[in-house]
């Protein structure tokens, strides 16, 4: 049996095809290379010794997708990571954003649903919660309108989901993850943003080896400790393992609804300069950084209650957020001794 992993070759999705190779899975990645390179196969090989399959297909084609499908008869299972993720830009351009992560959704559900018994995992985001009242969240936080249409994107994903759940014979469960950061120990696999990052973590480690001048704090005015946003840092491989852990769930039938959600945090919140702070512990370094205005549409703090994912999905993030960065400095030096 099979096991497909949209955006496969994508930052969560390469940790996740290590994690499901390490538990026995066949793997079968789409992605479309918008967002990733072919070169991570390797980096996945170097960490399991298996190449998993790979079809560079765009989810937007139709007809690829149903071929897909033809020739890919034995599938149990999807696991879908490839969207459109930069919140900036689906400000900019949000029907890049509705056709590429509802349209390719639909594309996906409309072929699993021919099957007479189908398991999907779909990549959530806390972003749904936009800024909840209470901390930490809870499953149950209402949904509010996201900010942004990319978490818009998010919300609408989980609705068709819910909905298509309930019509047909597949059983789903929506992981709202919180901040992903980090990379494989082995530095074998990690994030690779293109361009200028967008996210804090990664911009701290290229600030740190010297291809960003500075970082910039969106702001030290919020009510928190120290003035600076609160979020849930959760290292990428203890994010990627839960995947397998909600996957089995499904394949074993152990899900108590035909749709489950779970938070994937580590319960804990990290204001930004405690992430600097972290960084600098890791890396030895002293991180140059300033104070500048706030970003559009940051809400102030967001960290996850675990309580359903540790009780119910039975899966506990391990890392902390020193090893966390660790982990994202080493990668770090990794590629860039690579470039240079
Ligand atoms: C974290 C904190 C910034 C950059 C988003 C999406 C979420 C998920 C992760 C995709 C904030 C501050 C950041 C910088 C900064 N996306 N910051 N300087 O916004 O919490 O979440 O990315 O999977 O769905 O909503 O993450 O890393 O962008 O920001 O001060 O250069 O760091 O203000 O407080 P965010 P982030």
């Amino acid at each position: 049996m099979k096991i497909v992993v949209t955006g496969g070759l994508g930052f969560i999705g390469s940790h996740t095809v290590v994690e499901l190779q390490n538990e026995g899975f066949e793997v079968v990645i789409i992605d479309n290379l918008s967002n990733s390179t072919e070169g991570v196969l390797d980096g996945i090989v170097a960490v399991t010794g298996k190449k998993p399959l790979f079809e560079k297909l765009d989810l937007r084609d139709k007809a690829a997708v149903q071929d897909f499908f033809k020739k890919y008869k034995d599938v149990s299972g999807v696991i879908h990571f490839a969207a459109s993720k930069a919140v900036g830009e689906s400000v900019e351009n949000p029907l890049l954003y509705y056709e590429n992560n509802i349209t390719t959704l639909i594309y996906l559900l409309q072929e699993l649903q021919q099957k007479p018994e189908a398991s999907f995992i779909f990549s959530s985001s806390c972003t749904v919660y936009g800024q909840a009242e209470k901390m930490p969240i809870t499953e149950d936080a209402p949904v509010q309108q996201p900010i942004s249409p990319y978490g818009n994107t998010k919300k609408i994903g989980e609705e068709i989901i819910r909905d298509t759940a309930k019509a047909t014979n597949i059983r789903a469960i929506l992981l709202r993850y919180f901040n992903p950061i980090g990379s494989h120990p082995s530095a074998e696999i990690g994030e690779l943003p293109i361009g200028v990052p967008q996210n804090l973590v990664p911009f701290i480690t290229q600030t740190g080896i010297g291809l960003r001048k500075e970082l910039s704090v969106y702001g030290d005015d919020y009510p928190t400790n120290d003035g600076t946003c609160v979020r849930d840092y959760i290292h990428v491989v203890d994010l990627a393992k839960a995947h397998v852990v909600a996957l089995q769930r499904l394949l074993d039938k152990k899900n108590l609804e035909k749709v489950e959600t779970f938070n994937l945090g580590t319960g804990k919140g990290s204001s930004v300069l405690e992430v600097i702070t972290s960084f600098e512990k890791a890396s030895d370094t002293k991180l140059p950084y300033k104070i500048v205005a706030r970003r559009e549409g940051d809400i102030t703090e967001a960290y996850a209650n675990t309580a359903k994912a540790n009780d119910v999905l039975g899966w506990k993030a391990q890392s902390t957020l020193d090893e966390a960065m660790k982990s994202a400095w080493k990668w770090e030096q990794k590629i860039r001794s690579k470039v240079s």
